[in-house]
């Protein structure tokens, strides 16, 4: 199933940037700064984005960071990779950089990032991936680090509403509904001060917690 869906992935990666232009109108681009914002990144800063795809959120959060900083974006697409690293390559980044690995198993050390962020992403892993990922995120992070993901609100207009509900019902668990209608829960397993928020276009949510 993993290999059918990174292969999807990779076909996907040469339109993804031109279908999500498309839809959001570049809403998008202002929602990955809030979302790298709500983290509370600092120049100097560590952050990982799991799911990165194209690398949107890591390339905002590599501006915050700085020179000082690290950013790194974790994929298992090779695709999805290739496409991020040359989008990286025209901003010259030194301290961004690009991971293939499965977001349950991730590569790194205990307690060594400022921050984990997900966006559009979490929704869609299978369940026992996305507790695994949840898992690698709190090992990873440092004490009092921010773990802060998005995803889409339930849509408003009622055809929008039935294809997001096909989308879910074709991910194939009840899990995976649960945790979109309110992924608190899921996180409250294991951070502190779960928050969520709608963003300001009404679209999409942010939900964030702190490792204690
Ligand atoms: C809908 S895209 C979101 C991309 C990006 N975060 C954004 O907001 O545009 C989902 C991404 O998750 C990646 N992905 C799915 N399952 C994964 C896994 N188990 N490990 C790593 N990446 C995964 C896919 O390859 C894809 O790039």
């Amino acid at each position: 199933m993993k290999r059918f869906r990174r292969r999807y992935y990779d076909l996907f990666s040469h339109l993804y940037d031109k279908i999500i232009a498309l839809h959001s109108q570049d809403k998008r681009a202002l929602l990955r700064e809030l979302l790298v914002e709500k983290t509370g990144l600092k120049p100097g800063g560590s952050l990982i984005d799991l799911c990165t795809g194209t690398g949107a959120v890591a390339i905002t959060a590599s501006k915050v960071a700085g020179k000082e900083g690290l950013v790194i974006g974790v994929d298992f697409s090779l695709g999805m990779l290739k496409k991020a690293h040359q989008k990286a390559k025209t901003i010259k980044a030194t301290n961004l950089y690009f991971v293939l690995a499965d977001v349950a198993r991730l590569p790194f050390a205990d307690k060594s990032f400022d921050a984990v962020t997900c966006s559009h992403a979490m929704y869609e892993l299978d369940p026992l991936t996305r507790e695994a990922a949840l898992k690698e995120a709190y090992r990873v992070l440092k004490p009092g680090g921010c773990f802060a993901m998005m995803e889409h609100c339930e849509p408003k207009h009622p055809f929008i509403r039935l294809l997001y509900y096909i989308r879910l019902a074709s991910m194939g668990s009840t899990e995976n509904r649960t945790f979109a209608r309110d992924e608190r829960p899921f996180l409250a397993r294991y951070f502190e001060d779960v928050k969520l928020e709608v963003t300001p276009t009404g679209g999409s949510k942010i939900i964030r917690g702190i490792k204690k």
